[in-house]
């Protein structure tokens, strides 16, 4: 790998742009197609910045096929359309027959008519998995992709280039000296079923709507107008055909597959040759067998006539070629009875449903359990325990409870918050469902199911600031059951911290006695922070950094968070005017149907027997943070009646305090403070110092006040 990593002494960008992107595409090959890389992924990263730089000084080498746009340029207004360059038919289906005697039937009866078209008893024919995905056409000009598009009505689809470039296996340069001046590759894309569920796993946890199966992914995805969304979506491609072609002759199949190989484009596979309608027959037989094994979906066989000028005399109908045919599986899909529903709480306190049935084979396993995602999905299906359902494995790998074919005699709706009694399944804490947001959520800080999200943004920076115990320290204590929640790290101690393994069992890695010391040094320290930055840290939903200032400036310490009137009063008064809302949280960080939301999920938190808990928890461990802007405002104040109402300050020079307090002070007296003096300020706060605002006051007629003159003012 020659003298990638080193500069040589006449430095030319263009040059080095150039190799740059080869090897970067070499390494995008290697990786996403190999599985073989030769660099690591910080070496790639850091080859991958020196181009992005390279060519942002020197954007005369633009390129729109440098893998630097693989991570996805900027978002279109819609997509252009383009014409095929040869139309993009689609293929006539036959099917497999269910409970018929032959239920290869219509596949024989296509191959009696090739015979009978062609006047020959054997046709050889080529036997390929029919994929679960998207049609996309590739067009390569001189080994450049010029554009990639969609079927849309065949003659012509969408212009999703920009799209397609993020698909990693998807060459944008094609490894040849003498390419073919014009190539079209028909193809795929489609989304791995590994990498399907874990997006929809994601995506469960998130809170967002999950996809029904990979193809929905798929196609959602090039949908996309910004090719950023589609960079993070895991897509890959395999080619199944030629569009236009411009090159040496191409006779067969397998010479087409052969110059895809040169290329390096991912194609179909197997391929399976057969020669007669027996061989046919043992063909499809074997592609419905190994499919399951292929990790994406199929949904069928292909079958093509082998010989291109075969292939020619049969030609096409309006819609279809005569020379192929998709041979359609039985759907995959199983009744089953859907016997009971268990609810898992994620990493962050998602609850998620999931279907405990009968087991039953579907696509070469067994089935017994599946996901609901969330409660609108149950609702959409109506969903029983009890119920026959219908069960598919979406791309043959996850499995999904299709529909309810039958309910169960007196069975009623099934609602997740009645099942789990309004708690969660994992903590007995309580349970919420945002705004907006399909997923109920277990709030209680303490959740063990939560417990490495929890003590991660416990020791994040904003919160207590312990920067020896990241998520890989977090995992290990849990996986190793030494904290079920933040606040067990107040138990820990050096004999348990020192040999804490961070690798694995045949690799393991030692936490060390320094780190330990280390941390359990920072966890003293975050015992005298101040309470907004612990309330920060129970990551509490909407209380964002802000809002727990604001709560830490009303209430003095926890107790009086948990048992807060003045949050009460928002919980209780939901129909409260917005102004009165602002005038009980002031400055404004927590306003209208916000402080509503958060005052009820405090509140409910607080009055849980999980919050009260964890309430006797900080008191076991003498916890006790307090306030650092302590401010309080009396519970249903008359905004306008505070003695400062009305009053602008700004504030200047070297005071006894710092200016945050003063502001705090002026604020709770119902005074603003702004940044610059102008005729409507109507005073200067004054300390030591502050010449030019000083001159500016006395230019414009405003008075100057000293600290002693502002304590009057405040009574
Ligand atoms: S060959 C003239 N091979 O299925 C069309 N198509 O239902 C030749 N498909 O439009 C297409 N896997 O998008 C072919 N192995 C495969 C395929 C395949 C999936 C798609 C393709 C086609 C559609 C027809």
């Amino acid at each position: 790998m020659d003298d990638l990593f080193s500069h040589n002494s006449h430095f030319d960008p263009e040059q080095r742009i150039v190799k740059l992107r080869l090897e970067l595409e070499r390494h995008n090959e290697l990786y996403y197609r190999q599985a073989t890389p030769e660099i690591s992924d910080a070496e790639y990263d850091k080859l991958f910045r020196e181009l992005e730089t390279l060519e942002k000084n020197h954007p005369q080498f633009e390129d729109a096929n440098s893998p630097t746009r693989r991570v996805g340029g900027s978002p279109l207004e819609s997509f252009t359309q383009v014409r095929h360059l040869v139309p993009m038919l689609s293929i006539d289906d036959v099917f497999e027959l269910k409970d018929a005697p032959v239920p290869e039937a219509e596949l024989i009866t296509f191959y009696q008519r090739l015979q009978k078209n062609l006047g020959r008893e054997n046709i050889a024919v080529t036997i390929e998995p029919k994929i679960d995905g998207v049609a996309v056409t590739l067009v390569y000009r001189n080994g450049n992709l010029d554009y990639a598009a969609t079927r849309g009505d065949g003659s012509a689809g969408d212009d999703i280039t920009n799209n397609v470039r993020t698909i990693r296996s998807i060459p944008t340069r094609l490894a040849s000296e003498s390419p073919p001046p014009l190539l079209e590759v028909r193809g795929e894309v489609f989304m791995p079923n590994e990498a399907f569920a874990a997006m929809n796993a994601e995506r469960d946890e998130a809170g967002l709507p999950s996809f029904a199966n990979p193809r929905n992914a798929s196609a959602g995805a090039l949908k996309q107008l910004d090719p950023r969304i589609v960079a993070q979506r895991p897509l890959a491609f395999l080619a199944h055909g030629l569009g236009a072609y411009d090159g040496p002759p191409l006779d067969t199949e397998h010479q087409f597959h052969q110059l895809l190989d040169r290329l390096r484009i991912p194609r179909n596979k197997p391929l399976i040759d057969a020669e007669n309608l027996t061989e046919l027959l043992a063909a499809v037989a074997k592609i419905n067998i190994e499919r399951h094994a292929l990790g994406y979906g199929t949904d069928g066989a292909v079958v093509k006539v082998l010989d291109r000028n075969e292939r020619e005399r049969l030609g096409f109908t309006s819609r279809a070629p005569r020379w192929a045919a998709a041979y359609k599986f039985l759907p995959e899909q199983q009744e089953t009875v859907l016997t009971a529903v268990t609810v898992q709480v994620g990493r962050t306190g998602v609850l998620t449903p999931v279907a405990e049935l009968e087991p039953v084979l579907v696509s070469g396993s067994t089935v017994s359990r599946a996901t609901l995602h969330n409660q609108d999905e149950i609702t959409k299906k109506d969903i029983r325990i009890g119920s026959t359902v219908l069960i598919e494995k979406a791309g043959e790998i996850i499995p999904a409870v299709v529909k309810v074919i039958r309910h169960a005699p007196g069975s009623s709706a099934f609602s997740l918050h009645d099942h789990v009694g309004g708690k969660c399944p994992s903590c007995g804490g309580p349970i919420s469902q945002e705004e907006g947001f399909v997923a109920w959520r277990c709030t209680n800080f303490q959740c063990p199911a939560q417990a490495v999200t929890r003590i991660t943004h416990f020791a994040s920076r904003k919160a207590l600031d312990i920067a020896s115990l990241g998520e890989s320290v977090a995992e290990a204590l849990v996986a190793q059951r030494l904290c079920r929640g933040p606040l067990d790290l107040f138990d820990l101690t050096l004999e348990q911290l020192g040999p804490l393994n961070l690798g694995s069992e045949e690799e393991p890695r030692r936490f060390g006695e320094k780190n330990a010391s280390k941390l359990l040094e920072a966890l003293q320290a975050a015992r005298g922070k101040p309470l907004s930055r612990w309330i920060y840290a129970m990551g509490i939903r909407q209380i964002g950094e802000g809002a727990a200032k604001e709560l830490s400036r009303l209430h003095r310490d926890l107790r009086e968070l948990a048992h807060s009137p003045i949050l009460e009063e928002l919980r209780r008064d939901k129909s409260a005017s917005a102004k009165k809302k602002n005038a009980l949280l002031i400055p404004h960080a927590i306003t209208g149907d916000v402080a509503t939301v958060a005052a009820e999920s405090i509140l409910a938190f607080f009055e849980s027997a999980a919050g009260k808990n964890v309430l006797s928890q900080f008191a076991d461990h003498h916890l006790d943070p307090q306030s650092d802007n302590y401010r309080p405002i009396p519970g249903d104040v008359d905004f306008a009646a505070l003695p400062l109402s009305g009053k602008t300050f700004v504030i200047t020079g070297t005071l006894t305090l710092p200016r945050d307090e003063f502001k705090s002070l002026i604020e709770a007296k119902g005074g603003k403070v702004s940044g610059s003096i102008s005729a409507s300020t109507h005073y200067l706060l004054s300390g030591e110092g502050g010449g030019s605002k000083r001159d500016k006051a006395i230019e414009l007629g405003v008075p100057v006040i000293n600290e002693d003159q502002l304590r009057e003012m405040l009574g």
